[in-house]
């Protein structure tokens, strides 16, 4: 084989395993998307709140079923942010913006809505410094706020199909 045949065939090598290895990083990459706020949810969060989110009644609130109504709710994202087991944790903006997100999507009974708008670490760093007075008053009134805002669609819903009804 000619050197300058010898010497493709090393680039034409070198190109192939520099693509397997971009491959196998984009593959790790996604792994760790999961792995990281797994881990970060275990090491700060889980001995309250129990691995699969439950809690412990009367004394930490299961999160399975207010998680995703809350993060569809303005007022409901800052205070998920503001709740003191989140923002006093010792994780990044970023890092505690990807296990709010991690959660929705594997500790809620509520599944996440395709419109689903992620946490981002410049939400996160905008109201975890903005601490909550009073977290038991500033929950109900969320929790209100949400209920409110469920019949009222319903009641629109079923204004218009009175619009459409021929009587
Ligand atoms: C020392 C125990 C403890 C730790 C650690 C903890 N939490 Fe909490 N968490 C609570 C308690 C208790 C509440 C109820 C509100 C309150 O009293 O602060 C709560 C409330 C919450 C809520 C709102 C639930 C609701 O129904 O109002 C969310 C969301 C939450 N925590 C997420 C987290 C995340 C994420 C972490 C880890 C970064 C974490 N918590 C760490 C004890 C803890």
């Amino acid at each position: 084989m000619s050197a300058a045949r010898a010497v493709r065939r090393v680039a034409a090598a070198t190109r192939a395993s520099a693509w397997a290895l971009a491959i196998a990083n984009v593959a790790a990459a996604h792994a760790a998307a999961a792995y990281r706020p797994r881990i970060d949810y275990q090491l700060n969060c889980q001995g309250c709140h129990l691995a699969d989110g439950t809690g412990e009644a009367g004394r930490v609130p299961s999160i399975r079923g207010m998680l995703v109504p809350f993060a569809q709710n303005p007022a409901g994202r800052r205070y998920l942010i503001q709740v003191p087991g989140v923002s006093e944790s010792a994780l990044s903006d970023r890092a505690t913006a990807a296990v709010l997100n991690w959660m929705v999507h594997r500790l809620s009974d509520v599944p996440a809505p395709g419109d689903f708008v992620p946490f981002t670490s410049a939400e996160v760093a905008r109201w975890r410094r903005i601490p909550l007075t009073n977290v038991a008053a500033t929950r109900a009134r969320v929790q209100r706020q949400i209920d409110a805002q469920l019949p009222s669609r319903a009641r629109s819903t079923a204004s218009r199909s009175t619009d459409r009804s021929p009587m």
